[in-house]
């Protein structure tokens, strides 16, 4: 069902993730706070509903740990793309690609809750749609080094996007309720999420198709 002229419902979204692949890995790209983890699983639940198995295999898995930040000084600055581990996430695609559907590839994921990665927090085995969201899946090394092979292993990857004053609220909220106060949240928002935002902007003419929420579904930019 469609909304509106130009807004598609996930189902319709499912629809657009190409079917005959050995396994296709669907990067959903997009500043913080822009509702790419929700994304991700109403698409996932929907290929599943349409008896497509598909996983979401984050890219938020792969941040440092905190101690490792914390002896970089670089704890601040958690979220930016030098406070990620990319080899591995680039090696880790690289092995989703090239293992058979049917062979396990453990993959990690973020865990707010203890604000650090979970070795192995999802298994992918039969998933013939891996999809794979996060900050930084579309930038040149000149934007950020070490990144710029993550695009060549992804079959295609969209773009979810969001007004400014959105992300804003959004990631201040989530400080806060994260136990940051109001003033350690402003600082950090202005003084390091906007500018990964930012970043990551510049990065949105990549895409092959870019998206912004609208009402229950999602409107092609
Ligand atoms: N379509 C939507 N409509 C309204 N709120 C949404 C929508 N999508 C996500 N949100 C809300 O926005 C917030 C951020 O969403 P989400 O965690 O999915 O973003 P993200 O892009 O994965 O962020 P990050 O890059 O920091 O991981 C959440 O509170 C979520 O409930
Ligand atoms: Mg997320």
């Amino acid at each position: 069902m469609t909304w509106a002229n130009d807004t598609l419902s996930v189902g319709e979204l499912a629809q657009r993730v190409p079917a005959g692949h050995e396994r296709f890995l669907l990067g959903i790209a997009g500043p913080p706070g822009a509702g790419k983890s929700t994304l991700a699983q109403l698409l996932c639940r929907a290929l599943i509903d349409a008896a497509r198995p598909a996983v979401v295999a984050p890219m938020d898995g792969y941040h440092l740990r905190n101690e490792v930040l914390l002896a970089r000084n670089a704890l601040a600055r958690k979220g930016e793309p030098d406070t990620f581990d990319a080899a591995s996430f680039i090696a880790d695609l690289r092995l989703l690609r090239e293992t058979p559907v049917g062979v396990a590839v453990p993959w990690p994921l973020f865990d707010r809750r203890i604000d650090e990665p979970t070795e192995a927090g999802v298994i992918v085995r039969d998933e013939r749609i891996a999809l794979v969201e996060g900050n930084y899946l579309l930038l040149t090394d000149d934007e950020a080094p070490g990144w710029a092979e993550v695009r060549g292993l992804l079959d295609a990857c969209w773009y979810l996007d969001a007004p400014r004053p959105v992300l804003t609220e959004r990631l201040l909220h989530r400080h806060i309720v994260g136990g940051r106060t109001p003033d350690q949240a402003s600082a950090k928002v202005a003084g390091s999420d906007l500018r990964n935002a930012d970043l990551i902007a510049a990065s949105r003419h990549r895409a092959d198709l870019v998206l912004t929420a609208a009402g229950r579904g999602y409107r092609e930019n």
